[in-house]
């Protein structure tokens, strides 16, 4: 069968290969005894036949001798419940035992395959935390209580951080320090937090284990792991540092309307996460996954749509997770560029063999870059401290908060950034903050002289109410930023499960909020829009401040989607950006550049075909013909890459 798929890899285009990824005890089957040459054969095919590797270190599954020989290697739930072999991922990422066991497989791996010719780049372990993201067991815990010393120092910096007066929680010894196990009710929320970047950290430790390995045996290849788009429990700016390129796996849900526009959303967030160099996207479906309840499969056209729409985000790479569609095991229903039954009959692979063709069309894109007037805030630490539980109201969910404001701009082709607070933001005209609950010094500060500059900001309710400790900012809400606001929030007034409330604009233009909503007293500050009715009558939810030389909004409610739009299209047009095109519903517009030289990815996400009117004429790289200034058909799902006038 090997053979026949290395023919089919080259009828479908396919130049690069991930290989290995759970196949440790195929490897070493036996502790110490490594068995490559099934693998080198495979190498040696896929190289024959003009196809590149990336290459597993296939530390994501451990054997199962490992886990019979060392059960402490295990990992533990915070109920206490052991987590055993016999599917993938079962390990303590604090493991001395796992981490030494891996260690050697990568030298293996390292020192066998540096100098193989197929070899091109190196993929670390497999979605790391996407099964296992922490860990509870004594050795975690362990190791959690090093991590604090480090950070802490003593133990009376360890109480006074985690505020363990409060509920009798003062530790006399750092041997009475515990992960955030079960607990009658809510832990102390500063130890989950601390608990969370722990967690993030022991699996970075874990990467960085096999990446030093990597650089010292095969210096030269890149090395990545992939991630998976907005995942919550890594802190993927760390990690995005620690690889040489960014990687991500999409599986878009086709039953959802909004697909399209959270996978536009996860590509920014790839690009943004490796400071602005293309990145690969590493896995998707060619149709269907396995492991929703009811699997949809992907409409005609929209696996080649959504891969171009990775690459229009900055991806200079499209793969496919599975390439043959397996017999057994428990992915045998996730669809694959190969199904089970004869390619000749199969339109997936039709469609597979017909984006493989088009891409190779496709090398001025490599190595473009996306340029963006409108950075969005976020970061991962605020996240975790927001979601934490006992809040005025746990309805606030970060993803939630930064689509209400991806959403406009993604349907008026905005491009975004994402950025963390304390990065540099001069080069944007445009900031939005949808929610950063926790903020530090460093954060706020980049965040006031951004507006003291120059800059417009947009920062949605309940930001700037922690600190890094997850204790309250005093002296009123939002304490570290009601300077550059321009107010105070003298009260919050969370809104039940489906209560609004009306707003209406300075324009006369009515709309409503809903989930949050708070009472606002303005020092500077000039009302946008003011609620209407009830407790908060004629008080503002949208406020306006010039702050040295910029402008500072503020949005107290949850705006309705229309109002929304509204909102941030005045504001950007204000601040002078400007969207990459304006054409009909439905059609995302995006380019990538090379100097001075553009081109322009078309992407129709409506099944019907759709007229967009272009200024400039061209070439569309997928086919190879010519593209006159005016009206561009594209088809249902149809995609265009145009080089625009060169
Ligand atoms: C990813 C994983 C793959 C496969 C895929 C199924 O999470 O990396 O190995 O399980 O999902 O969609
Ligand atoms: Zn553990």
């Amino acid at each position: 069968m090997w053979e026949e798929d290395v023919r089919l890899m080259q009828e479908a285009g396919v130049n690069l290969v991930s290989l290995g990824i759970f196949s440790w005890s195929r490897i070493e089957p036996y502790e110490g005894r490594y068995e490559m040459a099934w693998l080198d054969r495979v190498m040696d095919l896929l190289h024959a036949g003009g196809i590149a590797v990336d290459l597993a270190t296939a530390t994501a599954s451990p054997p199962p001798w490992l886990s019979r020989h060392h059960p402490e290697m295990l990992p533990a739930t915070a109920d206490g419940v052991r987590l055993w072999h016999g599917a993938r991922q079962h390990y303590c990422p604090s493991s001395p035992v796992y981490r030494g066991a891996s260690k050697r497989l990568v030298e293996q791996m390292a020192t066998h395959y540096a100098s193989h010719p197929a070899l091109a780049m190196w993929h670390v372990g497999n979605e790391f935390g996407c099964h296992v993201p922490a860990c509870y067991c004594d050795v975690s815990a362990e190791a959690f209580r090093r991590w604090l010393e480090a950070r802490y120092g003593s133990i009376d910096d360890l109480n006074r951080a985690w505020g363990t007066d409060f509920w009798s929680q003062r530790y006399s010894d750092w041997g009475e320090v515990l992960p955030p196990r079960r607990t009658p009710t809510w832990p102390n929320p500063s130890q989950q937090l601390d608990f969370m970047r722990f967690s993030s950290d022991e699996l970075l430790a874990c990467y960085e284990i096999e990446h030093a390995v990597l650089t010292e045996h095969s210096p030269g290849v890149p090395v990545t792991t992939n991630f998976m788009r907005f995942f919550k429990p890594l802190d993927y700016w760390k990690w995005a540092e620690r690889e040489d390129i960014v990687t991500d796996d999409v599986y878009q849900d086709p039953s959802d309307p909004e697909a399209g526009m959270r996978s536009a959303m996860a590509g920014d967030l790839m690009r943004s996460l490796g400071r602005g160099r293309p990145w690969v996207l590493m896995e998707q479906t060619s149709s269907r996954v396995n492991w929703r309840e009811v699997n949809v499969a992907k409409a005609p056209g929209q696996m080649r749509l959504w891969s171009y729409q990775a690459v229009a985000r900055g991806a200079d790479g499209v793969m496919f997770f599975q390439w043959r569609q397996s017999r057994a095991g428990a992915e045998k229903f996730h669809s694959a560029m190969v199904p089970h039954g004869p390619v000749s009959s199969s339109p997936v692979w039709k469609e597979v063999k017909q984006l493989g063709q088009e891409l190779h069309g496709l090398d001025a894109v490599c190595g473009s870059r996306v340029n963006a007037d409108v950075a969005i805030v976020f970061d991962w630490e605020s996240w975790w401290a927001l979601e934490l539980p006992s809040k005025p109201s746990i309805r606030i969910r970060q993803e939630a908060q930064l689509e209400d404001y991806y959403r406009p701009l993604f349907a008026a082709n905005v491009i975004a950034d994402f950025v963390r607070p304390t990065d540099d933001l001069s080069r944007y005209k445009l900031v939005l903050v949808p929610n950063l609950y926790l903020v530090g010094d460093d954060g706020a500060a980049a965040l006031t002289s951004f507006v003291r500059n120059g800059g417009t900001l947009v920062m949605g309710f309940f930001s700037g109410i922690a600190d890094p400790f997850e204790h309250i900012h005093l002296g009123g809400y939002p304490a570290p930023f009601a300077d550059m606001l321009g107010l105070r929030v003298a009260d919050w007034l969370p809104l039940a499960d489906g209560e609004s409330v009306e707003v209406v604009f300075a324009d006369g233009g009515k709309g409503h909020g809903d989930l949050w909503s708070e009472l606002i007293e303005t020092s500077g500050a000039k009302a946008v829009a003011s609620f209407g009715g009830g407790r908060l009558d004629r008080h503002a939810a949208v406020t306006r401040h010039e702050f040295g030389g910029g402008t500072a909004y503020y949005v107290g409610t949850r705006l309705d989607q229309a109002s929304m739009a509204r909102l941030l299209h005045t504001v950007w047009t204000a601040a002078g950006v400007s969207p990459q095109l304006e054409g009909p519903a439905g059609v995302e517009a995006m380019r990538r550049s090379v100097g001075r030289r553009s081109i322009l990815f078309l992407l129709n996400h409506r099944p019907s075909a759709v007229d967009v009117p272009l200024a400039q004429a061209g070439t569309n790289l997928v086919d190879g013909s010519p593209v006159h200034a005016g009206l561009f058909r594209l088809g249902p799902y149809g995609a265009a890459v145009i080089r625009e006038g060169w």
